[in-house]
């Protein structure tokens, strides 16, 4: 018999909420994913506001549910387990959807599990590609995070690789397009302005790539600097600034160093599959130059599309799938949010 999991996740700024079906034979069906966003709340501030977000977490959660339920066909007795994001994330924004999850499970009277967000950007991949090899290895990328992960299972098994050292890769998209005078989020309109321009204009720097650096660690702070330099020197000479050239170099800089480490990683474990995803995963430069890359290496690539790369509760839905299928126990209703959850503990 079939299970429909419903799936919660508030962990920034997207409240989602996804329904899947588990069919016996452990594939993951995907039924409704809605998606609250209150990133407009936010664009004026050039980041998220972690109080902001809270409050319209509490704001659109019900509602968000009630539109998954309706786009799904389903009632919430048609429920048979809940997945909620647990952690990594802010804590007043994680809490609102825990809470949530707590009330809907003892309401109906089914089993909870307290999920990784980290998983869940990995496990949706199976709601388009299906099952993962296993292992396989992932490369998240997005406003909060940038790790490289071997995956042995996604419901059991993640262990880190490399992460950055300092911001996200989408922060660090975010910032320089904040300097550019461009809006935010700054991933969609850097990615536009690129296309225009010459991705061999500037020569920034790549970080960690020495042969010292940690080999699968990520660092994007002194790339953001050595663009803020670059266009505060011009500025000071009374240059009009090149955007679409600093936009093509910058991005040129950040797919080159993300995809060379991820295909290094793949190579050096003997992995054949390589997963991208969050939301920088949608960059184009980012997508054809690992497309390239996994190529000339013999690695398979898959890309969620763009809809599913980005914060969304399908994700946790599919990841609670996959450890319901597994049997994993429960977490229960005592538990808590924790916004420094680690990517290696996947159920809490
Ligand atoms: O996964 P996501 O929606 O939320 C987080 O968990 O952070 O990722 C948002 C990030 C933002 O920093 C945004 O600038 C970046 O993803 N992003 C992109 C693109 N679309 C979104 N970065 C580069 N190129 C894009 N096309
Ligand atoms: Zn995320």
């Amino acid at each position: 018999m079939s299970r429909i999991v419903l799936g919660i996740e508030s962990s920034c700024d997207e409240t989602g909420v996804g329904l899947v079906r588990l069919a016996d034979d452990g594939t993951v069906e995907l039924l409704a994913d809605e998606v609250a966003s209150s990133v407009e709340q936010h664009a004026r501030f050039g980041g998220v506001v972690p109080e902001v977000a809270s409050r319209a977490h509490l704001e659109a959660m019900v509602p968000t549910a009630e539109r998954a339920f309706a786009k799904a066909g389903l009632t919430l007795s048609d429920v048979d387990a809940i997945a909620v994001t647990a952690g990594p994330g802010l804590a007043g924004a994680l809490l609102v959807g825990v809470a949530a999850a707590k009330a809907y499970a003892a309401a109906l009277d089914v089993p909870l599990y307290g999920v990784n967000h980290l998983a869940g950007h990995i496990a949706v991949d199976t709601l388009q590609h299906g099952p993962l090899p296993k292992p396989c290895l992932a490369l998240l990328v997005s406003g909060g995070h940038s790790q490289l992960l071997r995956v042995d299972d996604v419901a059991s098994g993640i262990v880190e690789l490399g992460s950055t050292v300092d911001d996200a890769a989408g922060e660090a998209y975010d910032k320089v397009a904040r300097l550019l005078g461009l809006p935010y989020p700054g991933g969609p309109p850097i990615d536009k302005a690129a296309a225009d321009g010459n991705p061999e204009a500037i020569a920034f720097p790549r970080g960690m790539t020495g042969p010292r650096d940690a080999k699968f660690d990520f660092s994007f702070s002194g790339l953001k600097t050595a663009v803020a330099r670059w266009v505060e020197g011009a500025r000071r000479r009374g240059e009009e600034i090149p955007v679409a050239d600093v936009a093509a170099s910058f991005q040129e800089a950040v797919a080159d160093v993300l995809t060379a480490k991820a295909v290094r990683a793949a190579t050096e474990s003997g992995i054949g599959t390589l997963v991208i995803s969050g939301g920088v995963a949608a960059n184009s430069r980012l997508s054809a130059l690992a497309a390239q890359r996994c190529a000339e290496a013999g690695i398979e690539l898959r890309v969620p599309r763009p809809r599913l790369c980005t914060d969304n509760g399908a994700m946790i839905a599919a990841l609670g799938a996959h450890v319901v299928a597994a049997g994993r126990k429960p977490s229960g209703l005592d538990i808590s949010a924790n916004p420094a959850l680690p990517v290696d503990t996947i159920v809490v």
